[in-house]
């Protein structure tokens, strides 16, 4: 797919901006600070309903206004589509697909797709297991737009159980009334349904993704892996992608049991997919901790390249979103990259010097300066 229009509203620095984009290679170019990555934010948006800089959206409504509108006209095949989100900070947010009546912002998942790279992803690999967790769950999300319905389920029901687990850890601190332990049952029901589900999804993730990152890494990094993915779970080594959800369901629910004594005392759920980790292997030890910063820098690049693969042999080709990285590469992986995504359906890509954009990334330029988007 790819995206023919882009049309932003109060959205971070821009009160309005216009941007008709082409199938290929458009590169924003413009000193530090000027808009590029404000507008490519914006289509990231649309596929995650999230930011790859911020966790929150208040800092993407422009200062001073009260909500922000992110449009796209979006062309898969034969088919165009009109996208719209309204981010509404400490409201919900409203979208509208082709001008219709409003649907729930979820719904929009899988209609804009991308693959993100940028400074940040480096997180990936030398950040808190948060970080991975949320890639994975972003990818099954892309892979299966509905998986954003489980995973909101799954906090849900996690902020529940925590808040239930906290009034019990108070009420025996302060020798009141022991909790009826039936209410927590129900819980552990609750969190195991929705649990297993995001669990089985993850895990077959992190099978398919194996050979893919092992390969992307190779031709990133040519001879520097082997990469391994291996998830770690709080449920227990016994957690792999051969287990049916039922049985994920069954370890769930037996691992609970388990520490519930220590969840009583600490008031708070202490296994689960919110504790895993996706563990990043490098010649057989962790890339985190061990690996080099250039070696980390491949990896996470690996990471995306990979999940470009996956989404776009899975169906539909995704946007790939560069944001920044050529700066942060050296001179021959700023080259391999920018051949393995040259060929992809549309590539957009931000750099504060021209000079930065490698020479097979020629396509359409624009010049970002002081909220103008103007086409070269
Ligand atoms: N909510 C907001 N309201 C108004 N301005 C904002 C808001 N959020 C960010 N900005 C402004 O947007 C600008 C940053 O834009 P952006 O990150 O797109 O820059 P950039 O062109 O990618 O720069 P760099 O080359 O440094 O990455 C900053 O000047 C910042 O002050
Ligand atoms: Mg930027």
């Amino acid at each position: 797919m790819h995206v023919t229009h882009l049309s932003l509203a109060d959205f971070r620095s821009y009160a309005r901006v216009e941007v008709p984009l082409d199938p290929g290679v458009t590169a924003f170019v413009g000193a530090n600070g000027q808009g590029k990555t404000n507008l490519v934010e914006a289509v990231g948006y649309l596929a995650s309903l999230g930011s790859h800089r911020v966790s929150s959206d208040a800092p993407l409504v422009r200062m001073g206004a009260e909500r922000a509108v992110i449009r796209a006209a979006v062309t898969q095949g034969e088919r165009s589509q009109l996208v719209e989100l309204e981010l509404n900070p400490g409201k919900a947010n409203r979208a509208r697909i082709n001008r219709s009546s409003q649907v729930r912002p979820r719904d929009v998942l899988g209609i804009v797709r991308t693959v993100l790279f940028a400074p940040e992803d480096l997180a990936l690999v030398k950040g808190d297991p948060g970080e991975r967790r949320r890639f994975l769950d972003e990818l099954v999300t892309a892979r299966s737009p509905r998986m954003a319905g489980v995973r909101s389920d799954y906090e849900r029901v996690l902020k529940q159980r925590n808040t239930l687990l906290k009034s019990a850890a108070m009420a025996r601190r302060h020798g009141g009334r022991s909790m009826d332990l039936s209410t927590l049952d129900v819980w552990d029901q609750h969190l195991g349904r929705v649990g297993a589900e995001l669990l089985a999804q993850r895990l077959d993730l992190i099978a398919t993704m194996q050979p893919l990152t092992d390969k992307a890494y190779a031709d990133v990094a040519p001879g520097g892996g082997p990469v391994t993915l291996e998830y770690r779970s709080s449920v227990g080594a016994e957690v792999s992608p051969a287990r049916t959800r039922d049985e994920l369901y069954a370890q769930l629910i037996a691992a609970l049991a388990e520490v519930r004594k220590q969840e009583i005392e600490r008031g708070v759920t202490l296994v689960g997919p919110h504790r895993d980790d996706l563990v990043l292997g490098l010649r057989g030890m962790p890339a985190k901790g061990y690996g080099s910063h250039g070696e980390s820098w491949s990896y996470a690049l690996a990471l995306r390249l990979a999940s470009y693969e996956l989404l776009s042999s899975e169906g539909n080709e995704p946007v790939l979103v560069l944001d920044d990285v050529f700066a942060e590469l050296d001179a021959r992986r700023r080259e391999r990259l920018a051949e393995l995504v040259a060929p992809g359906e549309q590539v957009l890509v931000t750099a504060a010097v021209d000079d930065d954009v490698p020479g097979v990334l020629a396509g359409t330029r624009y010049a970002v300066a002081a909220g103008e988007v103007e086409r070269l």
